[in-house]
């Protein structure tokens, strides 16, 4: 049976009235998490770019965390797969999970996982309170993302469920402070807050030895001492 037209209408405006209610009832911060990144192609010449390595120094990052050849390993914010496709690489007998809240983010990921002949990266859609990875881990990366959570406190209280007895979480941010690459000031938290909001999150700080010209490398691990 067909719609009459003037009902489509009706329901078309309800719709659009709704999705206009819903953006107003976000905030300016929640706004510029959802959707700020959906444009995976255009993310990729500013994530992938080749200048990147020199001051992101990857492979000092991913040596100073031990990684075994058969973890599993999420990497929540995983966008394009800058530091995925290495640990892809690194734990070739374990698994990696790229979570990421844009879907065009995870579709993207998932084909170069495909192009790049990596069986054991997979990019999953995660939710903006809860990261859905697919089983426990031995190791949570975020790069660069930890500003863009909300409610940090019950994230990272909720995210303890995915981490393996002894698992560690590792936060990579930008240090505050006039930096040549980064987010706007006003966005960056500085090292000392991110360890105030973990240790009140349940989460104990371990030693790491990478140093980053900009960004501060953080390992925790759940669990007082
Ligand atoms: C600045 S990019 C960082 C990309 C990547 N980690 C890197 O170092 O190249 C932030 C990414 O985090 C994602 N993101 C933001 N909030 C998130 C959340 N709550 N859970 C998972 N991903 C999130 C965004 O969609 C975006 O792809």
């Amino acid at each position: 049976m067909k719609t009459p037209i003037p009902i489509l209408l009706l329901l078309f405006s309800v719709l659009s009235a709704q999705h206009k209610v819903q953006h107003k009832m976000m905030t300016e911060e929640e706004r510029s998490v959802h959707h700020r990144f959906d444009d995976a192609e255009k993310w990729a010449d500013v994530f992938e770019d080749s200048t990147r390595d020199e001051w992101q120094l990857p492979d000092e990052v991913i040596k100073s965390l031990a990684i075994g050849k058969e973890d599993v390993i999420a990497d929540i914010g995983s966008a394009t797969g800058y530091f995925p496709v290495r640990f892809a690489r690194t734990a070739s007998s374990g698994r990696v999970y790229g979570i990421d809240i844009e879907p065009n983010q995870v579709d993207y990921l998932n084909a170069r996982a495909k192009r790049d002949k990596l069986p054991n990266l997979e990019s999953v859609l995660g939710e903006a309170n809860d990261p859905k990875i697919p089983e426990k881990v031995d190791l949570v990366f975020i790069c660069n993302t930890y500003h863009h959570i909300l409610n940090r406190g019950d994230y990272f209280e909720n995210l303890k469920q995915y981490l393996k007895r002894n698992g560690r979480l590792v936060i990579v941010d930008f240090r505050k402070g006039e930096l040549p690459v980064g987010p706007p000031e006003e966005m960056k938290l500085s090292k000392e807050t991110v360890i105030g909001e973990l240790t009140a999150a349940g989460y104990r700080q371990l030693s790491n030895s990478a140093k980053l010209p900009y960004q501060y490398v953080l390992v925790f691990q759940a669990g007082h001492k």
